[in-house]
């Protein structure tokens, strides 16, 4: 009853057909999933109306050899291929940012006409893109590809770029539209909706990365109220449509304390789940630390470019394991919701797997790992039919060729139907710890395990050398266990004799060439597990999804700290409560069964009230040498609670006109709060200001501004 109440009063606004849908899908765990990335245009052209739509007439190339036009490509074909995608055992697709996109063909360096075939050029963020739609730029055809997602058990999640609109420099100028009437264009921005700093050039500046343009892509600036309005308005449009996550383009381009209150924004409205991208190579990254620092902290997963680099060197250039579990262990260390970062081989930025090594095996291998190992796989479109072009070494845009073909029969995709359904059904593999069993520089034996469930995978990656495995113990109970891939990549069974403290010894066994085994034990009824919280903080009132397992069938209790909380839906693997009203701060979240038995605790944050984005300015912050930055700390959770540490408060600020400092930060709605500023050195020694705290009482919608002077 409450859970339809609830349902029907979000999405009142909207038309009933509608309705018998969209509270079907519960999105915030995305950990059972397996994703499938899509370009939309390259994937299979459904309709043959939308193809060179009046208003951007030309920008369509039918004979596919201009890779920077639009090839036929729309969301009527992702639906057609829906059987396909199910078969595939993929749950969820992320599509290409569906928006509606530049209109005009701007030639690149030959002369050659180039259109945003991609999608990372809106201009419009509440209309369909004409070649992806239909070409009155309606939903319809979006609406379709919900309905038939979700009919078979898919997950819709949508590529939304608040980053940016179109080229700054050429085109539309960056003319934004808001449902068809003109906002703004860059050229002429008397509001200043957007920011007017040139190119990045230092792609380790935090000013630049955050302030300055990604490419010439028009730079839009989230502290407009407008701008900051018209995203939420447009992503919450997405939401009534349906749609069951975000894969946020650029986080590391937009405004970082700006986003916390997007995404918070987004939880607020409804379920959902977010994870961004945030480009890096691996975590000597010098902002490394700044993206484990927001992941844990805005409610946005990531992308786990680390892991990617790491499979990559290894699967496809031959690097040593070490490599992937350095970064494994390393990442458990920083992440606090490990389980969330979306792991991946390769996708539209980089050259394609078998581009790099032209090896089915070790794509095999590769897909396999990422499929049962810590994170959310994702796999690019065509990787289960070895599609790839390494024209010009395979980069942007020769990695988003046409699909092929839509065999349903390849290793490739019987290989990650049966590790989707592995996924769904072991909850060792989505809730999981991971820890190496056993690693040379060609095997990699690892375990997941969650409470009494473990799956234990074992990869040999050398082309032509078996190797004899002794000495392995595992979790696993005693017992003999055949490979769960049934000899699909020459696994073969083992035996698991008795041990003590969770190291039952493995029989001495032969682990060919290039194979993949993968082994699994599921416990049965046990006190409840907690594996997953979505989102991972709310103000009271935000409805939070908790996944596991053995909740029962009636409904028990959930408890943020010592206080009760609203269920609103309650099975035996997944719990919709809803945030209660309690101090804010850090929560242990648990479950107790109709039993009274208690499960282990999850953290989860509550917020003050609804988060608002405020620029903080201190001027006059002197004395700082390379390395020291000046930070916020304040009097609620969203300020760090009077933290002085750099992960605790807030910062590091910004100081592009030195020695005054800036940043954004979300903070409640409302409140009156007291803060200060405080420089933390390159040593860690905090210097307090002086004064009184500084106090300023938050707008309750828009954004805000404080500027102050530092107190000496
Ligand atoms: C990252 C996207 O993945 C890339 O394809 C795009 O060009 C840029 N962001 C700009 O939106
Ligand atoms: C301790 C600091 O020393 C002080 O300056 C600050 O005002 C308080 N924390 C916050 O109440």
């Amino acid at each position: 009853m409450r859970k339809a109440a609830t349902c029907f009063r979000v999405f009142s606004i909207l038309i009933s057909i509608h309705l018998t849908f969209f509270c079907s899908v519960q999105a915030a765990d995305f950990k059972r999933e397996v994703i499938y990335q899509i370009m939309t245009d390259r994937f299979f052209d459904g309709s043959t109306a939308n193809n060179n739509p009046s208003q951007s007439s030309g920008l369509y190339d039918s004979t596919k050899t201009n890779w920077r036009l639009y090839w036929g490509g729309d969301l009527a074909g992702i639906q057609q291929k829906m059987s396909y995608l199910a078969g595939l055992g993929v749950t969820a697709v992320w599509i290409s940012p569906p928006v509606d996109n530049l209109n005009t063909n701007i030639p690149d360096g030959q002369g050659n006409p180039t259109a945003s075939y991609h999608g990372y050029q809106g201009r419009d963020f509440k209309k369909v893109e004409e070649h992806f739609g239909d070409t009155s730029n309606t939903w319809t055809d979006f609406d379709n590809l919900v309905t038939a997602a979700h009919q078979n058990g898919i997950k819709v999640i949508v590529d939304f770029a608040p980053n940016h609109s179109t080229q700054d420099n050429a085109g539309e100028y960056g003319a934004l539209y808001d449902n068809g009437s003109f906002v703004g264009n860059y050229t002429n921005d008397a509001n200043g909706y957007f920011h007017h700093n040139g190119n990045i050039s230092d792609w380790n500046d935090r000013y630049q990365l955050q302030y300055y343009a990604l490419f010439d892509l028009a730079d839009l600036n989230q502290e407009s109220a407008t701008i900051d309005g018209y995203l939420k308005n447009a992503v919450q449009q997405f939401q009534q449509h349906g749609v069951d996550g975000f894969r946020i383009d650029a986080i590391k381009h937009a405004n970082w304390g700006w986003e916390y209150s997007f995404a918070n924004s987004i939880y607020t409205y409804g379920d959902s789940f977010l994870f961004g991208e945030w480009y890096q190579g691996n975590s000597s990254d010098p902002l490394y630390h700044d993206s484990y620092k927001f992941a844990n902290k805005s409610g946005i997963s990531m992308l786990d470019f680390p892991l990617n680099t790491a499979i990559r060197d290894v699967f496809g250039s031959n690097t040593n394991f070490s490599e992937i579990d350095g970064v494994i262990s390393q990442e458990a260390g920083n992440f606090t919701w490990k389980e969330d970062l979306v792991t991946f081989i390769d996708n539209h930025d980089m050259t394609r797997f078998l581009t790099l090594n032209n090896n089915n095996n070790r794509l095999h291998e590769a897909l396999a790992f990422t499929l049962t190992s810590r994170g959310i796989p994702c796999i690019y479109y065509g990787t289960e039919q070895y599609l790839h072009n390494d024209t010009n070494g395979g980069g942007d845009p020769y990695n988003r060729p046409m699909m092929p073909g839509f065999s349903t029969t390849t290793t490739a995709y019987k290989l990650i139907g049966q590790l989707s359904t592995l996924r769904h059904n072991n909850p060792a593999i989505p809730y999981g710890s991971m820890g190496q069993r056993w690693i040379s520089s060609d095997v990699y034996i690892f375990e997941r395990k969650f409470f009494g469930s473990v799956a234990l995978i074992a990869v040999n990656k050398n082309e032509t050398s078996s190797y004899s495995i002794s000495g392995l113990n595992t979790s696993l109970p005693v017992g003999s266990y055949s490979d769960y891939l049934n000899g699909l990549l020459g696994g073969s069974s083992i035996s698991v004799n008795t041990g003590s403290g969770g190291n039952n010894p493995v029989t001495t066994f032969t682990l060919p060439a290039h194979t993949v085994a993968v082994w699994q034990f599921t416990e049965g009824a046990a006190a409840p597990e907690v594996g997953s919280i979505g989102p991972t903080s709310g103000q009271a009132g935000v409805q939070v999804t908790i996944a596991g397992r053995n909740f029962g069938s009636s409904a028990g209790s959930v408890k943020f700290g010592t206080t009760t909380a609203t269920i609103n839906s309650w099975t035996s693997t997944k719990i919709v409560c809803t945030t209660p009203s309690v101090t804010n701060g850090g929560y242990n979240v648990t479950v107790t069964n109709s039993s009274s038995q208690v499960s282990n605790g999850i953290q989860y944050t509550v917020l003050t009230a609804k988060l608002i984005p405020v620029t903080f300015t201190v001027n006059n912050a002197t004395s700082t040498q390379t390395g020291d930055y000046i930070f916020l700390t304040g009097s609620t959770v969203e300020l760090g609670n009077w933290s002085t540490t750099w992960d605790g408060a807030v910062g590091p600020m910004l100081p592009p006109n030195y020695p005054n400092w800036f940043l954004t930060a979300s903070v409640p709605a409302g409140q009156t709060i007291q803060f200060k500023f405080i420089k933390i050195a390159a040593n860690g020694s905090v210097t307090w200001e002086a004064g009184n705290n500084h106090q300023y009482t938050v707008p309750t919608s828009g954004t805000g501004y404080v500027n102050v002077n530092w107190q000496y």
